[in-house]
C-alpha cells in the first residue's frame, strides 16, 4: 500500500529544494580571480634580493632567514676571493696561487713541500706513506700528529676540527686531515694527546 501522507512528504520536500536551489542560483556572482592580487600583496610584504630563490618565494623576492647575508646593499655582497673563499678554507685557494712551505715529516725521515691548500696527511699519502687516518674530518683522533716547535696553529691552520683543546693545540697537537701549513713545521705523525 501507498501511504499517500509519506507521498505528499516526499513531494513537498523535493519541491522545497528545488525552490532554494534555483533561488540561491540566479543572483550570485562567482569572485575573479584574486591569485594576481594576492601575489602583489605579497610581494610588497617580502623583502627583495638579489639571489634565486626556490618555488613560490621567487615571485616578488623573498624573506630573508636569520643570519643570512643581506643583498641589494652596499657592502652586503662579496666580492670576488673575498669573505667567500675564506669560509671555504685553506683547500679554496687556487693552487698557482697558493704558498708552499717545508714540512718535515720526522719519523718518515723526509722534508716535503707543502702548499698551503693541501693538507699534511694528503701531502704525506702523495709521499706513498700509509698515515693513519679514519673520517678525515676533524672528527675523530686517528690522524693525529705532533708539531715539534710549539703550539700547532702558529704554524698551520685547522679547516675544522672539533677534538682537540686549547691546551693540546699549545701543546703542539694536529689533526693531519685537516690541517693545512702556513709556515715550515716538523712534525711526528701518528701523535696524539
Ligand atoms: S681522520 Fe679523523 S680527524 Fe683526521
Amino acid at each position: 500500500m501507498v501511504d499517500p501522507v509519506g507521498v505528499a512528504l516526499g513531494v513537498t520536500l523535493v519541491v522545497v529544494v528545488l525552490a532554494v536551489h534555483f533561488a540561491a542560483g540566479t543572483d550570485r556572482t562567482l569572485p575573479g580571480d584574486i591569485s594576481g592580487e594576492v601575489l602583489e600583496r605579497r610581494a610588497e610584504s617580502v623583502p627583495e634580493t638579489d639571489f634565486a630563490e626556490p618555488m613560490n618565494r621567487s615571485v616578488g623576492g623573498g624573506g630573508v632567514p636569520a643570519g643570512a647575508v643581506g643583498g641589494g646593499e652596499a657592502g652586503g655582497e662579496l666580492g670576488e676571493g673575498e669573505a667567500g673563499a675564506e669560509d671555504a678554507g685553506p683547500s679554496a685557494i687556487p693552487d698557482d696561487e697558493a704558498e708552499t712551505f717545508e714540512v718535515e715529516y720526522a719519523k718518515e725521515g723526509e722534508t716535503v713541500e707543502v702548499k698551503e691548500n693541501e693538507h699534511l696527511l694528503e701531502a704525506g699519502e702523495d709521499e706513498g706513506w700509509d698515515l693513519p687516518y679514519a673520517c678525515r674530518e676533524g672528527q675523530c683522533l686517528s690522524c693525529g700528529g705532533l708539531v715539534t716547535d710549539g703550539p700547532s696553529e702558529d704554524y698551520l691552520t685547522h679547516d675544522s676540527q672539533e677534538m682537540l683543546s686549547e691546551d693540546e693545540l699549545d701543546d703542539g697537537y694536529t689533526l693531519t686531515c685537516v690541517a693545512y701549513p702556513t709556515a715550515d713545521l716538523t712534525l711526528e705523525t701518528n701523535e696524539a694527546p
